[in-house]
């Protein structure tokens, strides 16, 4: 909330799972996240976000990819991300699943993004120093 109030119009929610914060948080309507993950699990929730009749509070855009494949970026782009806008990045309980480098995929991945980005790692012998 603090970024959106700030400007910050992208959030770009990596691994996203079953997070819901298109449908709890009062985020601004001309916000958009991109919530990205595997088919399967989007098709899950899909079915879960219609049984509880849900509806996003701002832009939501989903993006069927995998991000060990390198191509994930293009991926996002074409659902509309914009990389010269700023951006929230979330990535939270992903990296643990990841055979890359956590500090490649931080650092080379997300380089020239721009914006903020917060990540949580369950193991300490794979976070970034
Ligand atoms: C433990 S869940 C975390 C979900 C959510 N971020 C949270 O914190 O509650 C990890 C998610 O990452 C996704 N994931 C793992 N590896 C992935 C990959 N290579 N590409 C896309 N999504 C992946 C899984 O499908 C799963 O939904």
């Amino acid at each position: 909330m603090k970024a959106s109030s700030n400007g910050v119009r992208q959030i770009v929610i990596v691994g996203t799972g079953l997070d819901g914060r298109a449908f709890r948080l009062p985020l601004p309507t001309d916000a958009t996240t991109f919530e990205i993950d595997r088919a399967d699990i989007f098709e899950l929730k899909g079915t879960l976000l219609t049984e509880a009749g849900l509806l996003p509070h701002c832009r939501r855009q989903t993006i069927a990819a995998d991000i060990a494949d390198p191509e994930w970026i293009a991926a996002l782009s074409l659902g509309g991300w914009q990389h010269d806008q700023p951006t929230l990045w979330l990535l939270e309980g992903l990296l643990i699943y990841l055979s890359v480098d956590p500090r490649t995929f931080r650092v080379e991945t997300l380089r020239g993004a721009g914006g903020l980005q917060c990540v949580t790692y369950s193991r300490w012998d794979r976070a970034p120093e």
